[in-house]
């Protein structure tokens, strides 16, 4: 069955809901009120299969020139098919087409992000604007997510 990316309905919120929160209960993402990703829909891409969203992830913009991928997640038996490298190339041509160069992410799979294109860097690089919803999160303050970057005019 051939598996598309495209951009969320509103009718897929509550898979959405349902997929991010199955990988933040084993700690891999952050966890997501339905809530938010009702406010947030347009941020979100998904692949869909019979139905299920069985994969998705959210291009967040936080300021001028600089956006953040979110809340990726590919159910297991959809992993290893290239789905969440379709993804954030969804989210990277998103950030080009808005005219934003510099795209982070906040993750615990720094591998696969590296593969994406992304660069390793100090968490403290990054603008304090993007730290908002950290307070948020039930590790602040104790991160130990890794920081990347993606440049476009460098991966060009
Ligand atoms: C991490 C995740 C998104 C990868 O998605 P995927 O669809 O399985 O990955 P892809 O098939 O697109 O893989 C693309 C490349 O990354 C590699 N890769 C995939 N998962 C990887 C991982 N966990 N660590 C290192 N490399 C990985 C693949 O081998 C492939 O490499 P190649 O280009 O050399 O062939 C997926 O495993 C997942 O959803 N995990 C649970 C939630 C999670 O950890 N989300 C990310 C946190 S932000």
């Amino acid at each position: 069955m051939t598996q598309r990316v495209e951009k969320a309905r509103i009718s897929d919120a509550t898979e959405i809901h349902r997929l991010v929160n199955y990988f933040a209960d084993k700690g891999e993402v952050l966890p997501r009120p339905l809530s938010e990703i009702y406010e947030n829909i347009r941020d979100y891409f998904v692949v869909r299969q019979g139905g299920r969203v069985v994969a998705c992830a959210a291009l967040h913009v936080n300021w001028v020139d600089l956006a953040e991928v979110k809340s990726l997640a590919v159910v297991e038996e959809h992993q290893q098919q290239r789905l969440g490298d379709q993804l954030v190339s969804a989210c990277l041509k998103e950030a080009n087409e808005l005219g934003i160069t510099t795209v982070f992410c906040l993750t615990y799979r720094p591998e696969f992000f590296g593969k994406c294109g992304f660069t390793l860097v100090d968490k403290s690089e990054l603008p304090h604007k993007v730290w908002g919803e950290c307070y948020r999160c039930p590790k602040f303050p104790d991160c130990d997510e890794s920081a990347l970057i993606y440049h476009a005019e460098r991966n060009a």
